[in-house]
């Protein structure tokens, strides 16, 4: 937690503020959205990283009951800044623990949110932890980069981001394949201001990502090529992998026992 105590202070808790303008356009918002709902099932769901409410908000707003968990402070308060942002409860903490009581139809992670987990024992933990907070038909759904797509726009760099605003934005991979991170930064132009942001990913192939589901008690239902919900195919950029708990295993038992680091 010390190193995304870290992070959050890097991003998160210094740029709450523009974080809806600068990231996230709104039909990519709304394709995550309309198939989150899809996949809610009865409710209630959790959001890992919840932010600044920007899924969440029109998720609950579609009639399904979200709760939430973030490291940042700041980031919570833009969503409670926000009509309807009293009424989702949220959890101030590392969320690769799952800090929450209950069961849930559905614990979702977006925006490349669980790469920023920065170990591989980081992002097991949050496998086996989601598990234990799923409803029995429950499921567990998040989106990743894959790792040849972060190496194929590496020889691009850097690359202009679309936004919904005025401010100009390219960002810069610089990857480490020996340590299995990248780090991404961002140079933004706005309003005549010049910053520059720095967020740290730890990066998994699918392969090793349904290897931390199987060990949590979890296996891949379905894996799309994004939001929108198209076809996982070779051409993917992206995933969005939906896991749901593994009938033949008891949910955790295995993880317990393995470490992976
Ligand atoms: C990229 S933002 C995504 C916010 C929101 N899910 C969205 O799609 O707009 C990632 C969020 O995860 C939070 N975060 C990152 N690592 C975390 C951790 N280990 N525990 C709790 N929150 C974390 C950050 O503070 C930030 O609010």
């Amino acid at each position: 937690m010390a190193e995304q105590k870290l992070l959050s202070s890097h991003y998160s808790n210094v740029f709450a503020d523009h974080y809806d303008s600068w990231f996230g356009t709104s039909s990519e918002t709304a394709d995550t959205v309309e198939l989150l709902a899809q996949l809610a099932g009865s409710g209630p769901v959790l959001e890992l990283g919840i932010g600044t409410g920007r899924i969440a908000l029109p998720l609950q707003a579609r009639g399904v009951e979200v709760i939430g968990i973030d490291g940042s402070e700041a980031m919570v308060a833009q969503l409670r800044s926000k009509p309807g942002g009293q009424h989702i409860p949220v959890t101030i903490g590392d969320f690769s623990q799952v800090p929450v009581e209950g069961s849930f139809s559905l614990i979702y992670l977006a925006a490349g949110t669980f790469f920023e987990l920065p170990s591989q024992q980081a992002q097991l933990d949050c496998f086996t932890n989601a598990t234990r907070r799923l409803a029995p038909d429950g499921l567990f759904v998040f989106d990743a980069n894959l790792p040849e797509t972060l190496f194929a726009t590496q020889s691009t760099n850097g690359q202009a981001l679309a936004t919904d605003g005025d401010q100009l934005i390219v960002r810069y991979r610089q990857l480490d394949p020996a340590a299995q991170r990248y780090t991404s930064h961002y140079v933004i132009i706005d309003d005549g201001a010049t910053r520059h942001l720095k967020v740290a990913f730890r990066y998994a192939a699918p392969g090793e990502l349904d290897l931390m589901a199987h060990l949590a008690g979890l296996r891949l239902k379905e894996r799309l090529g994004g939001w929108s919900g198209t076809q996982f195919t070779r051409s993917s950029a992206y995933h969005v992998s939906v896991y749901e708990a593994d009938a033949a295993k008891p949910s955790g038992v295995q993880a317990r026992s393995v470490s992976m680091r």
